[in-house]
């Protein structure tokens, strides 16, 4: 059984790691647009909740930074040989029911075309509050999506 944390400054390799991993897994670049440079700023300026297989090995990532009033998550990525087994379910899960405990609603963007994400969110509980017209590079609109 996964355990879910905050992650240190211990984790930070673990997570480049993995993040560096989910972007290379990607086929639709549009999807998961984050180059190596925006990822190095984003271990830097945001916080990771993470999981860990029983070994300690982190299996996902959710990055997020916490407003005056909400909080927003930045990106999320599962170990491209641990897809479709629950990890990101469980783990989001267990990060809206965490953070929201102290009032503030949870959002993110999600571009149209990411079915996988957006079935995820829809399973967590995060419902569709706005649509961003041109919110992407392509021109595709960005779905935002709150968990209240
Ligand atoms: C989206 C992502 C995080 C899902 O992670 P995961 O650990 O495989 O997800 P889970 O196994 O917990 O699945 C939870 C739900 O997500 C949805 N889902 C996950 N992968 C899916 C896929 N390939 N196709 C359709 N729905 C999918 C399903 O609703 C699934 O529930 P189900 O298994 O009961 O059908 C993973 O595919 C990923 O890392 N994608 C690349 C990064 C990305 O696109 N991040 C989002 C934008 S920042």
């Amino acid at each position: 059984m996964n355990t879910y944390r905050l992650a240190g400054e211990d984790d930070l390799q673990g997570v480049r790691s993995l993040f560096l991993k989910v972007r290379e897994s990607i086929d639709n670049s549009k999807l998961f647009n984050w180059s190596p440079e925006m990822i190095e700023t984003e271990l830097i300026n945001s916080q990771f909740y993470v999981s860990l297989s029983t070994d300690q090995v982190i299996e996902a990532f959710i990055s997020f930074r916490e407003n005056a009033d909400s909080i927003e998550i930045l990106a999320l990525g599962t170990a491209p040989d641990r897809l479709r087994s629950g990890t990101m379910k469980g783990l989001l899960k267990g990060f809206a029911e965490k953070f929201s405990k102290n009032g503030k609603g949870i959002y993110l963007e999600v571009h149209p075309l990411n079915k996988a994400a957006i079935s995820l969110y829809d399973k967590c509980g995060f419902k569709l509050s706005r649509v961003r017209k041109s919110y992407y590079k392509d021109g595709s609109d960005g779905l935002e999506m709150s968990y209240f």
